[in-house]
């Protein structure tokens, strides 16, 4: 088995399997530096994944699409043997739970390696503008592993060069910069900067202190490149560094017909090329953490992220093992991309039915992202009232922007009760419509009433245009979606086992006639 891919697509007897899989090989190992340690560092393993090292149980992770280290000092050996055992199988205790509208698919999808990193070193750390308007002070965090001392942050382009104290293996330190000097980030100019972190550690100020014998010669640096930027939503606005944007985008999943839900920076940059085609400027990364290169390719093409934990439906909100799941796969992904400066949106979750157990859950997480990550927003894909016909969820009201998903005019014939929704709604938050759409397969003609046909989707993509630009609290648009994509609950003979809401094929070039709808409406914004 290929690692990094998904067992589904690599061998025909296992497209269809959702059980475990016993991953094994041998690896040598010898430590370049007197105090090394070695970490096993896996991108994402779906769902489960169980590490044994040379016949040591070191732990189990859960969650299918975010990252997590495994410590295997004092089991690793100059010749090793790594069993991973991964378990794909859906559940309804999992996040996702068993049903979900895309392919399930199992395996180490993702890069597993080894990682040396010397004996005390950074192991954490998050260094962002302060968003109080004035464009003026940066704050750093910064966590240490197997030790104390100093670090030192250097920024360059602008100057910096400040000195942190760590206690109990943590600094945080909040230094000003010039906001003359400063090219703060946006689409139109996607501006980052050189940041170091040096380690000083404790008693090593004159390179070889009197430490014990595992005194290492020089301290951990790590270095990134961040861009700054202030993002915030105020009355129906988003301000991206104080000026009201459009978030002109588009959804896409993590699916590809020959990879799986594999990626590649290649794969990566193409979806970026189809968003600028689009005069795109914005994704929705649906519905679960996607590969942690795709915010590092945004960062330096200029586009504008929301990214989103897989609670989606009917998650069982009252199960406190899978609140644990939800939350532990929210901190991994914002400890992961916290530092991009193109994600701007944490998304905790999508379409959930309301009730009080969904209310506590979800408002939970929203807390969360709060805490691990002041200056983002916070968002979810959010319920319509079809009772009265109204934007209102209870959610809404722990989110910064509030996320809409509605398909009048497909899943609802009555197109009609669109302009009602938006008419009858006066929400204090922007709204992004989340997801609208239509399915249609790729080269298949007929009038604009024949369901599945390329002119019936771009009749209702014209209709829904025309309709969005009459309310100007609708602050952004994520059409559903990007490219068709696998779906084992779809499988009429338009569909064929894929949904194809796309506007562009799951070939990924051709494009359908709604395409050129949204590329016109972004161009005129
Ligand atoms: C839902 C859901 C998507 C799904 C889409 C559809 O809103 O959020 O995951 O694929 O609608 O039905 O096509």
């Amino acid at each position: 088995m290929a690692v990094p891919g998904t067992w589904n697509v690599q061998s025909k007897e296992l497209f269809w399997y959702e059980g475990s899989g016993i991953y094994m090989r041998t690896f040598r190992y010898a430590p370049r530096e007197a105090g090394e340690r070695a970490l096993l560092c896996f991108e994402g393993a779906a769902y489960e994944a169980s590490v044994f090292l040379n016949g040591v149980f070191l732990g189990t992770h859960d969650g299918g699409s975010t990252p997590f280290t495994v410590d295997i000092n004092g089991v690793v050996k100059p010749d090793n043997r790594l069993i991973v055992v991964v378990d794909a199988r859906r559940s309804p205790l999992r996040v996702p739970m068993n049903n979900t509208d895309w392919f399930n698919y199992g395996g180490l999808y993702r890069d597993v390696y080894l990682a040396r990193v010397p004996g005390v070193y950074i192991k954490d750390w998050f260094v962002r503008l302060v968003p109080d308007g004035t464009f003026s002070k940066i704050r750093a965090d910064v966590v240490v592993v197997g030790g104390d001392g100093k670090v030192v942050l250097a920024i360059p382009e602008l100057d910096v060069q400040e000195e942190i104290t760590l206690r109990d293996g943590a600094g945080r330190g909040v230094f000003a910069v010039n906001p003359e000097s400063l090219s703060l980030w946006s689409p139109e100019n996607p501006k980052r900067y050189d940041v170091s972190i040096r380690l000083l550690p404790e008693g090593d100020g004159a390179g070889g202190g009197a430490g014990g014998d595992l005194v290492q010669d020089r301290g951990d640096l790590i270095r990134d490149r961040i861009g700054f930027r202030e993002i915030k939503a105020q009355g129906q606005e988003i301000l991206l560094n104080g000026k009201k944007i459009f978030l002109k985008g588009v959804s896409v999943h993590e699916d590809h017909a020959l990879l799986g839900k594999t990626t590649t920076p290649e794969v990566i940059r193409e979806t970026i090329r189809d968003l600028k085609e689009m005069n795109g400027n914005y994704l929705r990364l649906a519905h679960y953490p996607h590969d942690r290169r795709f915010a590092r390719i945004a960062d330096e093409e200029g586009v504008l992220l929301w990214e989103e934990i897989p609670v989606y439906w009917a998650i069982a909100f009252g199960n406190k093992n899978t609140y644990q799941d939800a939350e532990n796969q929210l901190a991994e992904l914002i400890k992961r991309d916290r530092n991009r400066v193109s994600v701007i949106i944490w998304s905790v979750g999508n379409e959930n039915p309301d009730t009080d157990e969904r209310l506590r859950f979800m408002s939970g997480l929203a807390k969360r992202a709060r805490k691990l990550d002041e200056p983002r927003l916070v968002s979810a894909a959010c319920l319509v009232n079809h009772t009265k016909l109204k934007i209102e969820d209870r959610l809404s009201e722990f989110t910064d922007i509030i996320g809409i998903n509605e398909y009048y005019g497909w899943y609802d014939p009555d197109f009609d009760k669109l302009s009602q929704l938006l008419s009858n709604s006066s929400p204090d938050k922007p709204v992004i419509i989340t997801e609208f759409g239509a399915g249609a397969r790729s080269g298949q003609r007929g009038s604009t009433d024949d369901l599945f046909s390329e002119d019936c989707q771009k009749a209702l993509y014209l209709k829904q245009i025309a309709t969005f630009k009459q309310y100007p609290f609708i602050a952004g648009l994520s059409p559903w979606i990007l490219y068709d994509f696998r779906c084992p609950r779809r499988f009429n003979r338009y569909q064929e086992g894929y949904n194809r809401k796309g506007l562009i094929d799951a070939d990924r070039k051709t494009k359908k006639l709604a395409f050129s709808v949204m590329r016109e409406f972004y161009k005129e914004r």
